[in-house]
């Protein structure tokens, strides 16, 4: 059996996502605004605290940094992906809008990153993940390290394709083999893996299932001081 992290034909994750965007790089922002729903919600809820730091996980072609860095003049931005045709399109779509003293961007797996290492910061006010779990397959460990980069009282942001529960079956089974060619997988587990890292956490949970269940959209609260849990001593 291969590495965990390792691919079909044995590329690894890096690669795999690079030969995906090679060229949907070019028309990812442009198509991906009629199906990535519910990210202008986030962005909308973002609301850093002023001079405040927001971290996003697997930016992509930085879309969702450059419409925060616009919205929130005050706060810092920061990205990582894996995938250097993304950040490629990341650097020049940043530097175009004139924003590359307020945004940096940085190379980066979400399953092992570590926030101090990408950008000398350890823990951000706002960390997003959009539209990226569903492509991850240490999806749960991608979570925990989102959740373990949030500052006290800070939150935790996360957008993804939901269950489909309330939409025609045929849309569901249809959209699921379109975005299996572009290794997307829902992950049905997903509600149930935010409340139970909550509960761990002693955070507080909002989750919405938006446009019919097309998306799941979640907000996790880090409490001001830790909370100690039952193996605390
Ligand atoms: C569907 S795109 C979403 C991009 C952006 N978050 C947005 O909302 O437009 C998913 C992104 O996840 C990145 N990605 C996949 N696996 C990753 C990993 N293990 N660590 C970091 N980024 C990853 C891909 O390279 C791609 O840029």
């Amino acid at each position: 059996m291969g590495h965990p992290r390792a691919h079909a034909a044995g590329t690894s994750a890096a690669e795999h996502m690079d030969a995906i965007y090679r060229y949907q790089r070019y028309i990812y922002d442009a198509t991906r605004k009629y199906y990535l729903l519910g990210r202008d919600r986030l962005l909308a809820e973002l609301q850093p605290p002023p001079a405040g730091s927001v971290l996003e996980i697997a930016c992509g072609t930085g879309r969702n940094l450059i419409l925060a860095a616009r919205r929130y003049p005050n706060a810092r931005f920061y990205g990582f992906d894996i995938s250097n045709a993304m950040l490629d399109a990341a650097r020049a779509a940043i530097a175009r809008n004139g924003l590359t003293d307020r945004i940096s961007v940085a190379a980066g797996d979400a399953a092992e990153f570590s926030g101090d290492r990408l950008f000398g910061a350890p823990a951000f006010d706002r960390v997003v993940i959009s539209y990226a779990l569903s492509m991850i397959p240490p999806w749960r460990t991608a979570l925990q390290r989102a959740m373990d980069a949030v500052a006290a009282g800070g939150r935790l942001h996360v957008v993804d394709f939901g269950e489909q529960e309330r939409l025609p079956r045929v849309f569901k089974s249809g959209l699921r083999s379109w975005l299996a060619r572009f290794s997307v997988e829902p992950r049905a587990a997903l509600e149930a893996e935010l409340a139970a890292l909550a509960l761990r956490s002693g955070m507080q949970l909002r989750c919405e299932h938006l446009y019919r269940g097309y998306a799941t959209y979640a907000v996790l609260e880090k409490p001001r001081e830790p909370v100690s849990g039952p193996s605390a001593t």
